[in-house]
């Protein structure tokens, strides 16, 4: 057995009569220019090398292949392109054949398509993630695919991006065979295949389907599309392949995709995925060992409380939630294991994981058992001193070694560590509601915080596979401080002239998924009101104040579970109502403001600016540590289109 060095990330052993290619471009073997320059010179020495009768590529590690190298977008080209591989592999007169032990994503799972022959290693993911980042497929997939597993399930996959594991490849026909170890199978495969005609995918006729599946999975994808470019584009190349030849398909994929690349769509999702890498990396935490942490104490069971069980026990915590008594105690149960037959029925849960899940629920009355826990969480009621009281009682009950987690949206943790008897193990989790499907957290990292505890509470949210981001102690912290400040722009912006429904049909159409008074209409108004009338005292009386939400409040408009608030919903749609004109009127008229109109345009550019600017606060104040983690928050807990990249980002271009 003979090992070859192809190039400095792709190497060959010759079994007997096959060449194995192996690509080790570590973190995901991506397909960086060295690694193309490998492949290259691999299929030369097989093509050459009468004693090779078929060729095997794998991946080193964990990884087949994580796509295109996103890092060579926007720099010159270095030859030679991955289309020009893929076209060689799939002409090749010997057979090649994928032994797929890991993700095949992107150009990974192009190349795996351009095989003879693929095969599903136990760990093997497919996918064509492109869209996610603003573009289309780009060596052939949109083309390729289709004609292996026809047009509705190829515009399903490339619509949506999604990876799919080794059993549903099987029957999708992206995959020919499943083994636990890929090149048990592949080997034997490719001699198989040795001097035989060869499955050639592009060669391949597009499935004949019917038209009106190929119009749901269309519909499908293009109402979740909340004006991307990208899956539309992708949409039409797939359905194109039923029509065109192979060559055609792949040069409008090819132009299409290089137009995307340099699109702002894609820069600015591409900056979401490198922002998502970075995020909760914290430098002074580096070489720091977190806390251990394997049973969660979740103190009150509603709404949230409920919500932070779920997400802990789907990912292997114990949890011990408590009540005020056992009926509260039975009732925070019901709700969780609700919660867990929810995601059973809607298929996300299987039915042997809830049952190992509620094994490792307690709910109880009984405070003392907390002693058990390794980190509690409050998430009762947001009051000074409620929560201050709940902390001081926990001091004397759980071990020293603790982490007391608040998970207050707008007090002080500072003031709350500052009256427990060990304010070095109080840390921030900030979790956003309905906690078990929001992948947002907020980490705050107190005065007192302990670098071990801060780790620990951030290896906790991301074990529960959530987006944690690390910030300071603030107002609001991250969000809701930017949050404020975009909507005091808002009510400024229609005290000046503008209606509400205008500025929320302008965020809309930027892409929001709901503008900022419809978002407050389904918070509900009090909760901002209560902050405003304990804030009165110390508002500054020159600062400009808009009364419109407090007449609302005062009306009973809180919002729309009273069924009215800056909007009607009597109808059980959102309508625009008369008495709210009229009561925005009289506070112009009580402030001698003569209307103006706002354009659409000049509305969002408002808003965007106030929210980069309070971004720009945040970091200046040291509470935010990069300003693309200021970019997640907003996408991720308040509708930000992520197809824009975030305030920070917009207001960087
Ligand atoms: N190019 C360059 N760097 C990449 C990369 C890529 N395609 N994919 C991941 N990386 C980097 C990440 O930025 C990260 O860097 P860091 O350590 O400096 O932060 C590192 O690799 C590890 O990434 P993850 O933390 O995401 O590792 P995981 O193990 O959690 O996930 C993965 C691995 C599933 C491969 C995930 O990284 C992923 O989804 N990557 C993107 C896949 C993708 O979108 N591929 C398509 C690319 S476009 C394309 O192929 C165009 C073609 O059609 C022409």
């Amino acid at each position: 057995m003979d090992a070859l060095a192809f190039s400095t990330s792709v190497s060959g052993k010759i079994e007997d009569d096959v060449l194995l290619v192996s690509i080790d471009n570590p973190p995901v073997n991506a397909l960086s220019a060295h690694v193309r320059q490998g492949l290259t010179e691999a299929l030369d020495h097989a093509a050459t090398l009468e004693a090779i009768t078929g060729v095997v590529i794998t991946g080193a590690g964990r990884i087949f292949i994580g796509g295109a190298d996103i890092t060579e977008f926007g720099k010159p080209p270095v030859e030679p392109s991955l289309p020009e591989i893929i076209e060689r592999i799939e002409n090749f007169a010997k057979p090649v054949v994928a032994a797929v032990n890991g993700a095949a994503l992107g150009g990974g799972c192009e190349i795996a398509l351009a095989c003879h022959g693929r095969i599903a290693g136990e760990k093997a993911g497919f996918g064509l993630p492109e869209v996610k980042l603003g573009i289309v497929p780009g060596a052939g997939g949109t083309q390729r695919l289709p004609r292996l597993i026809g047009l509705p399930q190829a515009i399903d996959l490339i619509g949506s991006g999604r990876t799919v594991k080794p059993a549903e490849a099987l029957e999708l026909g992206l995959a020919d065979d499943m083994a636990a170890d890929p090149l048990d199978a592949a080997l034997p495969l490719v001699r198989t295949m040795a001097g035989q005609p060869l499955r050639r995918t592009g060669m391949l006729p597009v499935p004949v389907a019917e038209q009106a599946a190929v119009d749901t999975a269309t519909r499908k994808i293009l109402s979740k599309a909340r004006g991307q470019a990208a899956p539309a584009e992708a949409v039409r190349l797939i359905t194109a392949a039923a029509h065109n030849n192979l060559e055609t398909g792949l040069t409008d994929e090819r132009a299409t995709f290089l137009r995307l690349r340099d699109s702002e769509e894609s820069a600015a999702l591409r900056h979401v995925f490198f922002a998502e890498r970075s995020a909760g990396k914290v430098e002074k935490l580096d070489g720091v060992t977190p806390r251990k942490i394997e049973t969660v104490g979740i103190v009150g069971t509603g709404l949230m409380g409920a919500g932070i069980a779920v997400a802990a026990l789907t990912t292997g915590y114990r949890v011990i939630g408590v009540e005020q008594t056992n009926e509260a105690a039975e009732q925070g149960r019901e709700r969780i294991a609700g919660i867990l037959e929810k995601s059973v029925q809607s298929k996300r849960l299987a039915p042997a994981m809830r049952d190992d899940c509620l094994a490792r629920l307690t709910v109880t009355a009984d405070t003392s058992e907390l002693a058990a826990a390794d980190l509690v969480i409050e998430a009762v009621f947001d009051d000074l001193d409620v929560k201050t009281g709940l902390f001081q009682k926990l001091d004397g009950i759980v071990r020293k070694d603790a982490i007391l987690a608040t998970n207050t949206s707008y007090l002080d943790p500072d003031l709350i560590a500052a009256r427990t008897a060990r304010p070095e193990r109080v840390v921030g989790l900030h979790f956003f509601s309905p906690a078990h499907i929001m992948r947002l957290v907020e980490v705050v990292d107190c005065k007192a915080t302990e670098p071990q505890v801060l780790a620990g509470a951030l290896a906790f949210a991301k074990r529960l596979g959530k987006l944690p981001i690390v910030c300071g102690v603030t107002e609001g912290f991250i969000g809701n401080r930017i949050f404020s400040a975009y909507r005091r722009e808002a009510e400024f912006m229609v005290e000046d002239g503008a209606a509400p429904e205008q500025v929320d049909a302008a965020l809309e159409a930027y892409g929001f998924p709901m503008g900022i008074f419809a978002v407050n209409d389904m918070a509900g108004l009090e909760i901002a009101w209560a902050r405003r009338k304990r804030q009165a005292a110390s508002r500054d009386p020159d600062a400009r104040y808009i009364e419109t939400a407090d007449r609302l409040c005062e009306a009973g408009r809180l919002g729309r579970k009273a069924g009215r608030g800056w909007y009607d919903y009597s109808s059980g749609e959102r309508a625009v109502d008369p008495q709210v004109t009229a009561l925005i009127e009289a506070a112009r008229a009580a402030k001698n403001i003569v209307p103006r109109a706002f354009t659409d345009e000049e509305i969002v550019t408002r808003l965007l600016k106030a929210m980069a600017d309070e971004g720009a606060a945040l970091l200046a104040e040291g509470i935010a540590i990069r300003s693309s983690d200021i970019d997640l928050v907003m996408i991720n807990g308040y509708g930000f289109p992520a197809h824009k990249g975030g305030p920070m980002f917009s207001a960087s271009r």
